[in-house]
């Protein structure tokens, strides 16, 4: 699909379909939307005045035009209550013109830069966001379908702008955007691939080809090497699965070697979670091949870091592997010790996730010296109760870190917010086997799970992102603007937007 930025006037541009937007509340349409408005000889103001077209979010209405302009279509899209306006609204509104278009049948269509205009937003950031929600919004997985016939696509999307000047800083943006985007789909198409494709050395597969492509370094840990570092809490997890575990290292140098070694990102990546002994109910386990969505996303943002260029070096890591029962699997009551020498009871097996952060941790920030670093895990189904689908728990060390995390979510729509980490918590992790165990119990159980990864980060400044609910890896998780409803790629924006943020500093 391509994508690009022109100079025009939406009520000039001919093709199959042009997007305008409305504000709720408002009766008669100015801008962009109230010139079609014109040519259409009153009537989107009419359908206001029916009640028909309401401006609400999420809304896409398509009216046809019947020659009064030379576009075939015009949708409108809903951008919401002008007061609850944000940038991620405006990249909300722009998925949903597309998408309305492209089921609609169009190939070519045109769309004014939601938010630049009535909506107040910097023209540039506007840009941007518009063009991240409709690479994102696009977005479909239909590789397994062998009929995809039916399928539709757009071939091309125009981002009018009437101010030459303008238009040329959006074309930064736009391609700013779309880098984004794509990564993110990057992350989407990992979460989506099943388990039997999606292995640990698939996914290091990948990320050597992203390194290939974007000259990033790039190195497996593989088991042999993991013994070798003492990594047993790592190795405890993945000796039930005769699939190669790997822990896949991508780093990107950009503010070069001799500078400091920068931030760390460290993504869970289960490539699928039975629980192992401990095993899961049948009931929807299927979704558990999406318990690799933190590593997938920390392979999509390098991807992305790699080609936007900050001036920061970025180190992405990715303990990979299934946790899965067997005749060699790791067992309740077992006792890991893990690279740092912490040893661990394990009460649970189906508490993997924090086992294999747990020596991830210790490489990023004792061995290779990352700082900060941030964790990205799909790590307890307390989370789903806590916060449910809308917004990632923050767990952190840090309070500046946790800020600015809480910061950018607002701006990405990968919505944060930090969580309580009192240390009366962590006594729940406390065994009377070993320095901790590896579950504290129902109560708070995020809460726990991220004190114990806690424990292998020393005095890093450090943050844990738990998606578990966030990501959408449910059944009956939702479709909204530009987030599919599984697997949707959070947090990749948020790491790259971080990469981006401390590049400034
Ligand atoms: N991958 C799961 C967490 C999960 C659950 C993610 C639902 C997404 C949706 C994780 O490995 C897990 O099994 N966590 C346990 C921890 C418990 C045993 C302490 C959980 O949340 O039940
Ligand atoms: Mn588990
Ligand atoms: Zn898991």
């Amino acid at each position: 699909m391509e994508l690009v930025v022109q100079v025009g006037d939406i009520a000039k541009w001919q093709g199959d379909g042009i997007v305008v937007n409305l504000f709720e509340g408002v009766t008669e349409p100015k801008g962009a939307t109230g010139a079609v408005d014109k040519s259409l000889k009153g009537l989107l103001t009419k359908l206001i005045a029916q009640g028909e077209l309401k401006g609400k979010l999420g809304s896409a209405t398509i009216v046809h035009t019947h020659d009064r302009l030379p576009a075939d279509r015009v949708c409108v899209v809903g951008l919401g209550k002008p007061e609850e306006f944000t940038l991620d609204r405006a990249r909300q509104a722009a998925a949903n013109g597309v998408k309305a278009l492209r089921d609609a049948g169009a190939k070519k269509i045109a769309t004014i830069i939601h938010g630049a205009g009535v909506g107040g937003l910097d023209a540039s950031r506007a840009a941007q966001a518009n063009a991240e929600g409709i690479v994102m919004g696009l977005w479909q997985f239909r590789k397994y379908h062998s009929d995809n016939s039916e399928v539709k696509e757009l071939d091309r999307v125009v981002l009018l702008e009437r101010d030459a000047a303008q238009a040329r800083t959006m074309r930064d943006a736009v391609r700013r955007g779309r880098i984004i985007g794509e990564a993110t789909n990057r992350a989407r198409d990992l979460a989506n691939e099943p388990g039997n494709t999606a292995t640990p050395t698939y996914l290091a597969n990948v990320a050597k080809a992203i390194a290939k492509k974007y000259a990033l370094e790039f190195f497996v840990i593989d088991r042999a090497q993991a013994k070798r570092l003492g990594m047993g809490a790592f190795l405890g997890v993945a000796q039930g699965s005769d699939e190669p575990p790997a822990i896949i290292v991508l780093r990107y140098w950009g503010a070069g070697k001799k500078a400091k070694p920068g931030l760390g990102i460290v993504g869970k990546a289960i490539t699928f979670d039975s629980g192992g002994i401990s095993i899961k109910p049948s009931e929807n386990m299927q979704d558990m091949k999406g318990d690799m969505s933190g590593g997938a996303a920390v392979i999509a943002a390098m991807q992305a870091i790699a080609q936007l260029k900050p001036r920061i070096n970025v180190t992405g890591i990715v303990p990979a592997t299934e946790n899965l029962p067997s005749g060699k699997a790791y067992k309740p009551g077992d006792i890991l010790r893990a690279a740092n020498g912490k040893t661990i009871e394990v009460v649970s097996t189906d508490a993997e996730g924090r086992l294999i952060l747990a020596d991830a941790l210790v490489y990023a920030t004792q061995t290779l010296k990352l700082a900060p670093v941030v964790d990205a895990a799909t790590l307890t189904g307390a989370m789903v109760i806590a916060l449910g689908h809308h917004r990632t728990g923050v767990f952190s060390n840090d309070k500046e870190l946790t800020d600015l995390l809480f910061q950018i979510g607002e701006e990405t729509g990968e919505k944060n917010w930090a969580m309580p980490m009192d240390p009366e918590y962590r006594e729940q992790i406390q065994s009377d086997w070993a320095d901790l165990k590896n579950t504290g119990g129902r109560p708070a159980g995020s809460i726990t799970g991220a004190w114990f990864i806690r424990s292998f980060v020393g005095e890093t400044p450090w943050a844990h992102l738990d998606i578990a609910g966030s990501v959408g890896m449910m059944a009956g998780s939702k479709e909204i603007g530009y987030k599919n409803k599984w697997g949707n790629g959070t947090p990749t924006r948020t790491f790259i937007n971080l990469a981006l943020a401390l590049a400034k500093k």
